[in-house]
């Protein structure tokens, strides 16, 4: 048995793997903004705790990550999959800067801050495992989200740098880069036809979380199609076809 954490739980791709976690035997704590949330979830789930936690907000993550080495020292696996993704113009009628700020804070500075704080607690541990979360959009990026397009491509640089620099520690570092999938990370998501059903993504996933050793990179299929682009040399054809025909978000 494992104590993990993951992070932005109340829904979606966290609620997801947190349920199948917490029915493996693990002990889960999850996060997120939303308390009403939190206290169906933990409800839901014996054993689970929920701590109410902003992640775009620096002194939330220093205090969230006291509590964790209080608390839940023995915790080993920290999944980084808060985010958010939201559209912005660039160009005339151009969208609040505040947006972009947000997704900076929430998506790069968030998981850069929490792991920094925990990074004392986890080298300590025998064996453990750091997995943030990118996309497909980190790979070629949906110009209708730039920002979130360009927190993801960071999130997948900043990702292959920590691997690197822990080699040779106890921390193992994988990157979950979904594709498009059926959650309500924007409006209309969780019924657009050209996103992954949802159930379909997490038993995928947990698939190949079974393997052993798991991947550096959690890929599923159906994200090859963007993560391959570049090096198929098909990047600047699914660029087009993902901006100018399918306007698909995830
Ligand atoms: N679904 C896709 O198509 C897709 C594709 C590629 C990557 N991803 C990534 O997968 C992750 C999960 O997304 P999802 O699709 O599951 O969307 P979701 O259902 O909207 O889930 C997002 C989660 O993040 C939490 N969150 C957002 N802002 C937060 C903040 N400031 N502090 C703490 N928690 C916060 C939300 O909880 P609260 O609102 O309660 O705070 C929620 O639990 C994201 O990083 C997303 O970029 C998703």
């Amino acid at each position: 048995m494992t104590t993990i954490l993951i992070t932005g739980a109340t829904s979606g791709i966290g609620l997801g793997l947190a349920q199948r976690l917490h029915a493996q035997g693990h002990r889960l704590i999850v996060t997120g903004r939303r308390q009403a949330l939190l206290d169906e979830v933990t409800a839901a789930h014996p054993g689970m705790t929920g701590y109410r936690n902003d992640i775009s907000d620096a002194g939330q993550v220093a205090s969230l990550a006291a509590r964790l080495a209080s608390d839940h020292p023995d915790l080993s696996t920290v999944i980084l999959n808060a985010g958010i993704m939201q559209s912005e113009r660039l160009g005339p009628d151009q969208t609040p800067l505040s947006v972009a700020e947000d997704t900076v804070a929430t998506n790069l500075l968030g998981p850069i801050r929490l792991t920094h704080a925990l990074m004392p607690q986890l080298l300590a541990r025998p064996q453990a495992h750091i997995v943030t979360v990118s996309s497909g959009l980190a790979f070629v990026p949906l110009a209708a989200t730039p920002t979130y397009s360009a927190t993801k491509a960071a999130i997948h640089s900043w990702t292959q740098s920590l691997r690197f620099q822990l080699e040779g520690t106890a921390i193992s570092v994988h990157e979950l880069a979904p594709p498009a999938v059926q959650t309500d990370l924007m409006p209309g998501q969780r019924s657009n036809p050209h996103a992954m059903p949802f159930d379909a993504f997490i038993d995928e996933v947990m698939a190949i979380l079974t393997r052993d050793p798991v991947p550096g990179e959690i890929l599923v299929e159906r994200v090859q199609f963007l993560r391959r682009a570049e090096a198929e040399g098909r990047h600047a054809e699914v660029f087009e076809t993902l901006n100018r025909n399918f306007r698909t978000p995830g």
